[in-house]
């Protein structure tokens, strides 16, 4: 799959990103997207992201319904793209289940878009370079892409607690978001979800079951989802390397020396 694009066709391009989940492992007592990382909300931080990649035409933010300090962020953001004539960003109220939200999202985006992005707003740091790599392959003909890391942990399967399968963690892959998708095939996937959404922690799995190939790009350490408290403390210390120009802040691209000999398709030895 050639990630090479000459022209990115940004109006057929839509963003749902998801953020009405109610972080109960991070334990505020807040929807996650309303916390406050470096003195702004994460959805702000996603946003931010996702407008300053250029990859998008069209935003649809799903929200926790009747959040009203979530809903001022995604009109204030709304505003903004509208004066600078951008890209167009609305919100509309999410589900009980991460699917129900996408579902959600996706009955509000434009038909014009062609190709659909679906992003976690708990990934709120997730560099420029994530978002134009999955684009780029969709409209290089992808049905479906998902951007992965290696994964570094030796993973186990258990049941009980008794430990039956080692797989092998070389063909192993942790997926993030953006997730990008042929805007036919994830409606249609998504129509076609018959058991409970509960199990559904990714879209790609639902096109998986239709039998469409998932292509995948690499991903980036920095699009690491804000799921714990210890994340939060990860995402802050982040963005204060940002602020006071260190490397903490980059991603491997930028800083190559990072991490190095590492890519989505050769795990690392350890
Ligand atoms: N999400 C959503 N609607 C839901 C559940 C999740 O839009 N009903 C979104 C979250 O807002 C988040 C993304 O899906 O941006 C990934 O979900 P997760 O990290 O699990 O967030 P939460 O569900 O909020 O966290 P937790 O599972 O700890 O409650
Ligand atoms: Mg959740």
């Amino acid at each position: 799959m050639s990630e090479k694009n000459p022209q990115p066709v940004r109006a057929e391009v839509g963003v749902v990103l998801v953020a009405a989940g109610s972080g109960q492992r991070l334990g505020q007592g807040i929807p996650k997207a309303r916390v406050l990382c470096g003195g702004r909300t994460l959805l702000e931080h996603s946003l931010e992201s996702v407008v300053a990649s250029g990859v998008a035409a069209s935003v649809v933010v799903v929200l926790p319904a009747g959040d009203g300090v979530l809903s001022a962020v995604v009109d204030r953001a709304g505003r903004r793209a509208a004066g600078v004539g951008t890209v167009r960003i609305t919100g509309v109220a999410g589900g009980a289940t991460r699917a129900a939200s996408v579902r959600a999202g996706l009955d509000a985006l434009p038909p014009s878009a062609a190709v659909v992005l679906v992003h976690d707003a708990a990934r709120a740091l997730t560099p420029s370079s994530v978002f134009q790599r999955v684009v780029a392959a969709v409209l290089a003909g992808a049905p479906a892409v998902i951007p992965v890391l290696p994964v570094v942990d030796t993973v186990k399967v258990v049941t009980g607690d008794v430990v039956t399968a080692t797989p092998d963690r070389a063909a192993l892959r942790a997926v993030q978001t953006p997730q990008g998708f042929d805007a036919r095939a994830l409606r249609a996937a998504h129509a076609s979800a018959t058991a409970s959404d509960l199990g559904v922690t990714d879209d790609a799995m639902l096109l998986e079951a239709q039998g469409a190939t998932v292509h995948v790009v690499e991903g980036d350490a920095l699009a690491f989802k804000v799921t714990t408290p210890l994340d939060l403390v990860i995402a802050e210390a982040v963005l204060a390397g940002r602020h006071a120009g260190t490397s903490a802040g980059t991603s491997p691209e930028t800083s190559p020396a990072a991490l190095p000999g590492i890519s989505a398709g050769t795990p690392p030895e350890i």
